[in-house]
């Protein structure tokens, strides 16, 4: 079955749509896109754009206001996910929907375990066993049956999301973001395995960020801006400068360089840091005051535990931790904080933000053992008028009001508004681990902005982050770790992609 994208029929169309959210929010404002069968099709635009409300509405989890859909050019009203199913669709989604707690053949056949069912009404755990195990095998997936979903990392927990989806022989493949929890090596084997599955004739639909597997895949590609349509081009059509402007409606700047604050003084210094059970080991470095420092690594070498040793509450065996001259190696989190140190978590829903509480809430946490908020917290003029600083500084995206939840943000504006609030206080070092994860590439200039601006009064940051274009774009300074150590240092020009990569990998080492 040869996909003929160019002249093929279309499986997907789409004409007018429009969603008001409960709140009266209007994420959709008049959407139209056809695809067709057998192409790989992207959805790209800004956060908040409303990529994923679109494909919720056609997966069945949520309705649209006005608006048609037809899929194989009949009108169809896709009142349910299980309708959407019976049509052929599957959709994985942004944020994961599998059970940590259970194996990854009870995830993939949750629901339908009683296709399992044998003569004495128990569940044949044996026929799961087998009929998961060869789709594991036809989809070469690198996965066994019983593992349990918490024990794996992340990039094979979304193996498990896809597999549990295809599982159901869809039709038509909803990505919504797969990539963004991907370190780079497994990136372009996943990209791989979306390739293939249309070289098997099925269609999909692919959300990223990230330009360039969008320009890897796809055939076609539609842009979304503020919850309308403003083109579907081929991809042949168009380039990757044309699409990031279309996104943001205005020109961007791919070039950015790092800031050139960097002073002599040295403000940070982390000497001959070890942790008991693990993975750090023997680990010194300097930070400058005003100087950016890029930490690079493939994801598990150590970058969480030197992420939670310096912000947070656990002690090292051995070394010192020093802020401009004081040790901070015994101290509290709240002590760290109050030294000047400020940090971004790379999981802002488990450990950043509060997300069924108020945008208002959330904005202020930390501050309010501040001075400026008195006792009573909400309804307090100072906190609303710092909160609504922060949202208008930070671009964060529907917000309704104060009360607004911030599980009603887009995930790019959620982390725009952690971001917000932590360099909101007095910092004296950034520690910020993927800063930039899911936001999109006007956001994420944003953030790096931000991130620079804290160099002009000789304020530093430590970035920690598995995406080597944005260390090395502003990045004054680069060192690798390399299972628990530092394996390499670069600096600012001298960056080479090949020679990181070989330094991450463990292909070269000091
Ligand atoms: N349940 C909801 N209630 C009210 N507003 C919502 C709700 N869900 C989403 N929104 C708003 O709708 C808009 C579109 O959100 P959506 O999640 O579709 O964006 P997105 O393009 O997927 O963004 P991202 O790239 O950040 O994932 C956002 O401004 C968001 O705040
Ligand atoms: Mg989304």
């Amino acid at each position: 079955m040869g996909p003929d994208f160019l002249g093929g029929a279309e499986v997907i169309t789409i004409k007018d749509l429009t969603k008001r959210y409960p709140n009266g929010f209007e994420a959709l404002k008049g959407v139209n896109l056809s695809v067709k069968k057998g192409e790989i099709h992207s959805i790209v635009g800004e956060n908040g754009a409303g990529k994923t409300t679109l494909m919720n509405i056609i997966f069945g989890l949520i309705k649209p206001t006005t608006g048609s859909i037809s899929v194989d050019d009949k009108e169809v009203n896709i009142s349910s996910t299980g309708k959407a199913i019976e049509m052929g669709i599957g959709m994985v989604h942004q944020h994961f929907m599998i059970v940590p707690n259970l194996s990854v053949m009870e995830n993939v056949v949750l629901g339908s375990e009683k296709d399992f069912t044998n003569f004495f009404g128990k569940i044949d755990y044996k026929s799961i066993k087998l009929k998961v195990g060869d789709l594991i095998k036809k989809l070469k997936l690198s996965l066994s049956p019983e593992d349990i979903v918490r024990d794996l990392p992340i990039g094979k927990q979304q193996l498990v999301e896809i597999l549990k989806v295809l599982y159901k022989g869809p039709e038509i493949i909803i990505l919504d973001e797969p990539t963004a929890v991907l370190v780079p090596t497994e990136v372009n084997d996943f990209l791989d395995f979306v390739i293939n599955l249309k070289n098997e004739g099925k269609t999909v639909i692919f959300i990223s960020h990230r330009l360039k597997e969008v320009f890897k895949i796809s055939d076609s590609i539609t842009v979304l801006r503020n919850g309308k349509t403003v083109g579907s081009y081929s991809k042949q059509d168009i380039t990757r400068d044309e699409v990031a402007n279309l996104m943001i409606g205005k020109k961007f700047d791919f070039n950015a360089t790092p800031p050139k604050n960097e002073k002599e003084e040295i403000l940070f210094s982390v000497d001959d840091l070890s942790l008991k059970g693990m993975m750090i080991k023997n680990i010194s470095f300097n930070i400058k005051k005003g100087e950016i420092l890029g930490v690079a690594g493939v994801e598990g070498n150590g970058q969480e535990d030197l992420f939670s040793v310096l912000t947070g509450d656990i002690l090292p065996e051995q070394g010192s931790v020093k802020l401009a001259d004081k040790e901070l190696n015994k101290s509290t989190i709240l002590e760290k904080r109050k030294a000047g140190i400020a940090y971004i978590t790379d999981d802002r829903i488990k450990n950043g933000l509060a997300i069924d509480r108020s945008i208002l809430e959330n904005g202020i946490a930390y501050h309010h053992k501040d001075q400026r908020f008195g006792k009573v917290l909400i309804n307090n003029k100072n906190s609303v008028k710092l909160v609504t600083g922060i949202v208008e500084d930070y671009d964060v995206r529907g917000v309704k009001n104060m009360k607004t939840p911030v599980s009603s943000l887009s995930g790019g504006n959620m982390q725009k508004l952690l971001v917000g609030r932590e360099l909101n206080n007095q910092v004296k070092l950034l520690i910020a681990s993927q800063p930039t994860s899911g936001v999109d590439i006007a956001a994420k200039a944003l953030i790096h902005d931000s991130f620079k601006e804290l160099t002009v009064e000789g304020n530093s940051v430590l970035l920690i982050s598995s995406d080597l274009d944005e260390l090395m774009s502003i990045s004054n300074r680069i060192i690798v770790l390399y299972r628990g150590k530092i394996v390499a240092e670069f600096k600012y020009p001298d960056y080479d992609i090949k020679e990181l990569s070989y330094y991450m990998t463990g292909l070269k080492e000091s």
